[in-house]
Formats: C-alpha cells, sequence, structure tokens
C-alpha cells in the first residue's frame, strides 16, 4: 500500500500541463470522487490496524500534495496567459484628438500680444448695452444713422436696451470709472442687424484700443499704429491714413497696410489699389472726454477699433465671413497646431 502511495507521489510530482483543460483532466483522474486518491480509501478498509496510522497519514499527506501541485499548474498556467497577447505596448499611443484653436481666438490672441507689449491692459464690457454707452457718450447725434433699427438689434420694446454695435461702449465704460492714465484694449462680439453673406454677418468681432493721458498725441497713434501693424504683418508692411469721419473721435482716419499679396503693385485683393483697409482710428473727440467725466483740457486720448475677422482674413486669406461661425472641421482643421 504505502509502495503504491509513493508511486503515486512520484507521479504528481512530476505532473506537467499546457492548458487549463489539461489541469482539470489531472483533477478529475487524481482527485475527483472516483479518482485514483480517493479510491486509495477502497484499499485503506483492509490495511491491517496497527499500520492504519501511518497509511493514513500517507493518503493524507498525497491528497494535500496533489491538490498543492494542481492549484501550482493551475496559477503557472494564469501567470502566463498574457493579457497583452498581440499588443506592442512600445508603441507611441495613439494621440488623442483634441480640438484646434478657432482662427478668430489665434488673431485676437495676437493682437492683444503686440498691444501688451506697448503696456496695454484688456477690458470688458457686457454686449447687452444702453444707448449712453454704445451712442450717446460716445458723441452720436440723435438722428446718426447708426442708431436705426436696420443697424441695431433692440431688445424688447424700448430702444434703451440693446446689443453693442461697437466695442467702443467699453471705452466710455471704462472713462466713467477710471481717470487717466488709461491704456486698455477690449476685444469683444459685436451685434448688426445685416442679413448673412460671405461679406457680412449679424455678428462679429472688434477689437478696440484707448490711450487717455496728458499730451497723447497724433504722433503717439501713428507710431502704435505702424508698430501694430508690422508685428502682425511683418516688418515690411506699410501703413497709409486716409483722413475719415467717426462721431467719438476727430480728427479721425482710416488706416491701410500695403498689399502683402501684390507687395504693393496692384492686385485684384487690393482692387488695383496697393493698399488694403484694416481699422479705423482719431483723436478721441473733446465731447466724449467730458461726456465720461475726463477733463479734455487736461488731458487727450487716442482711440482704434479694428475688426478681428478683418484681420483674419488678410493673415489667414479666409474670404467668407460666414466659416467663422458655422464649426466646419475641414476649416477649422486647417488651424492646428497653429498657436
Ligand atoms: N467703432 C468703430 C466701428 O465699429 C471702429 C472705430 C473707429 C473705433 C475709430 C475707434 C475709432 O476707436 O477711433 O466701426
Amino acid at each position: 500500500m504505502l509502495q503504491k502511495i509513493a508511486a503515486l507521489r512520484a507521479e504528481i510530482d512530476a505532473l506537467t500541463a499546457a492548458s487549463a483543460e489539461d489541469v482539470e483532466a489531472l483533477r478529475i483522474k487524481y482527485l475527483s470522487k472516483k479518482g485514483l486518491i480517493p479510491s486509495l480509501m477502497n484499499d485503506f478498509r483492509s490495511v491491517p490496524a496497527e499500520e492504519k496510522r501511518t497509511v493514513g497519514q500517507a493518503i493524507n499527506d498525497l491528497k494535500t500534495a496533489a491538490t498543492d501541485r494542481i492549484n501550482a499548474l493551475r496559477d503557472a498556467l494564469a501567470a502566463t496567459d498574457d493579457p497583452t497577447d498581440g499588443l506592442d505596448l512600445t508603441r507611441t499611443a495613439t494621440p488623442l484628438r483634441v480640438g484646434t484653436r478657432h482662427p478668430l481666438s489665434l488673431v485676437r490672441e495676437e493682437i492683444i500680444a503686440i498691444f501688451r507689449r506697448l503696456g496695454f491692459t484688456i477690458a470688458e464690457g457686457p454686449e447687452i448695452e444702453d444707448d449712453w454707452h454704445v451712442f450717446s457718450s460716445l458723441n452720436f447725434a440723435d438722428d446718426h444713422p447708426a442708431r436705426d433699427m436696420q443697424d441695431t438689434f433692440f431688445i424688447g420694446r424700448t430702444p434703451d436696451v440693446l446689443l453693442r454695435t461697437h466695442t467702443s461702449s467699453v471705452q466710455s465704460r471704462v472713462m466713467e470709472t477710471t481717470q487717466p492714465p488709461i491704456r486698455i484694449i477690449c476685444p469683444g462680439r459685436v451685434y448688426r442687424n445685416e442679413a448673412i453673406s460671405a461679406r457680412a454677418h449679424c455678428f462679429f468681432h472688434q477689437v478696440e484700443a484707448l490711450y487717455v493721458d496728458k499730451n497723447v498725441t497724433f504722433a503717439d497713434l501713428l507710431q502704435t499704429l505702424r508698430y501694430f501693424a508690422r508685428e502682425m504683418f511683418g516688418p515690411e508692411t506699410g501703413i497709409r491714413l486716409r483722413p475719415s469721419y467717426f462721431p467719438f473721435t476727430e480728427p479721425s482716419a482710416e488706416m491701410d497696410i500695403s498689399c502683402d499679396l501684390c507687395g504693393g503693385k496692384g492686385c485684384a485683393f487690393c482692387k488695383g489699389t496697393g493698399w488694403v483697409e484694416i481699422l479705423g482710428c482719431g483723436m478721441v473727440d473733446p465731447n466724449v472726454l467730458e461726456a465720461c467725466g475726463i477733463d479734455s483740457k487736461v488731458y487727450s486720448g487716442f482711440a482704434l477699433g479694428m475688426g478681428i475677422e478683418r484681420i483674419t482674413n488678410l493673415k489667414y486669406r479666409v474670404n467668407d465671413l460666414r466659416l467663422f461661425s458655422e464649426n466646419d472641421r475641414r476649416f477649422l482643421d486647417e488651424f492646428a497646431g497653429t498657436h
């Protein structure tokens, strides 16, 4: 009997298995009810009484050894059951698709960065405005056409609640609450009652700049404009000012930059003139300073305002305004990786 046990023990110590099925077959062979080890109990009955102790102990040991061995085989197989089978863990991960920055945001940030280098800080104001800040404080006559229903979105029935038509409203808000020196840049969205087309939209974006201090002159404005144009469009960019009219500036001007498509020679883009218009500007009208509580005998200032879409069109040659608000991925993806 003991010999039989020893032989089984040797067999068990040498067991191997190549799969979970092999392990299960071994378990059935040795440990199941009718397996080899439980069957030893039949023989056990005929073992003489004085040997029962030793033989019983040997059977128990054999059973433990078999259970341990089979469990060990099962564990070893589970450990080699590699979950990364067929995967190359050294491969670079597939990059997550993150969004791209919107071209208008890119250009807005660039404009802000340029003015920040000149000491301007950002100021913001509400998009829902009142007549005073959008028009009256800025020296618009009562019958100025910009107040007309065709240009301005009024909210509700009162003509005093409206969507701002330009970011110049932030000028008067800041001047009302701050004494000079004031050096601010005001980016924001503006609204006009226009039919949507490639060249016009009912909302767009502007950046306004305002500098008010003692002895601010047109020369300061000119240098600021020149610096801005060169930083934005390159060091070769030329500028020219044409006299213009805005209610809130006197004198007023519009600034053109040399057309960088044709180098100023004249092409279809600049309509043969060699110049493209980019912004309006001027010296803050003393009436505006006074309306906002700033002494126009002590202080003077300049202001300028530009459309972000316009600058973006010039910089990236986007020729349809609608692209900016349609969220077409084919368009937006062109700006991937631009910072
Ligand atoms: N607010 C003007 C507009 O919406 C742009 C503008 C022109 C702003 C001249 C200015 C300025 O500050 O001086 O068309």
